[in-house]
């Protein structure tokens, strides 16, 4: 059964396919209204999740299907002592495919060795986050035009935010780019990541602490939020939490077409100020996720013979 754990489990032609289908999408929405109907998603998120699980759930009714839902894992077996195997094994049982989260990192992976439906990865703790990173994709496409030759510079928090590692796993498969990775010494991209992904693919890269400096050489600017939940302790936290806020005044440097992009929530990284300024894609970012998790949704069922 082909499930999402990694965006790496979707070929450069198949992110092509779904950058397609979401287009078409958007252009004719009615022609999709209806083609999941008898359909079941099963959003199961062990973590909270506001956007996400909202996403997969509109997307759901918008092909026509239906939702069944676990929100809150406090409510739920797991918090008997269930494990993701069994509620896998059990939820399989209703549902047609089904979309997780879950706060350890490799849940979603045994959740795809125990299901008889495709699983979508919504979040594993810090390690990937693939649909974030459809959604990341399709706002980059739509706004610069395509993915070769791009500077990308990902600010805040590299250590944990896994949507910066599954779009910089993503983005090292196009010719010609560039990653400038901004962040506080604590909180600086894994090794493994710079390792396996940038110096194996030979990628050329720089790490910096200053965001200002780097600003005039980037096409895209990936802000992210410093991720409170995978701290040990508060005090670093908040030691660390306004590292960078985006403001206007500091993107006077910034290329005219530079595009910024935040997978939200926002905290303080991007004062609201910047929302107007036309370079300001967040909330696009928003709804593209929607199109895309339907695109997605629809390629898996039909790829299951569900559809
Ligand atoms: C991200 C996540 O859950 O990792 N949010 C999201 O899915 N839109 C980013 C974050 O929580 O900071």
């Amino acid at each position: 059964m082909r499930s999402i754990i990694d965006i790496l489990d979707l070929s450069i032609s198949e992110i092509d396919e779904l950058i397609a289908t979401a287009q078409d999408i958007i252009a004719s929405p009615e022609r999709y209204a209806h083609v999941c109907e008898g359909k079941k998603l099963a959003t199961l998120f062990f973590e909270p999740s506001t956007r996400t699980r909202l996403s997969f759930e509109a997307a759901m009714y918008e092909l026509g299907g239906h939702v069944i839902s676990m929100s809150d894992a406090g409510s739920s077996s797991a918090s008997k002592g269930e494990s993701v195997a069994d509620t896998i094994k059990v939820v399989s049982c209703y549902a047609d495919i089904i979309a997780m989260r879950h706060p350890k990192e490799g849940a979603a992976l045994v959740a795809s060795d125990n299901t008889s439906v495709p699983i979508i990865n919504a979040g594993d703790g810090g390690h990937c986050h693939p649909t974030q990173t459809t959604a990341d994709l399709l706002t980059i496409y739509r706004e610069k035009g395509g993915f070769d030759g791009l500077t990308i510079g990902l600010c805040g928090d590299l250590k944990f935010g896994r949507t910066v590692h599954s779009l910089i796993n993503a983005m090292s498969r196009y010719e010609d780019i560039r990653f400038v990775l901004i962040s506080p010494n604590e909180l600086k991209l894994p090794s493994y990541i710079k390792n396996d992904v940038l110096k194996r693919n030979r990628i050329p890269y720089v790490q910096t602490n200053n965001l200002e400096e780097a600003m005039p050489e980037l096409d895209v600017l990936y802000m992210t939020r410093v991720q409170r939940e995978r701290f040990f302790n508060e005090e670093d936290y908040l030691r660390l939490k306004d590292s960078y806020i985006l403001t206007p005044a500091k993107l006077k440097e910034a290329k005219r077409d530079m595009i910024i992009m935040h997978p939200l929530p926002r905290v303080n990284e991007i004062s609201v100020a910047v929302d107007d300024d036309p370079r300001a894609c967040y909330f696009k970012q928003v709804l593209n996720g929607k199109y895309m998790r339907m695109a997605l949704i629809l390629m898996l069922l039909k790829e299951a013979g569900t559809l």
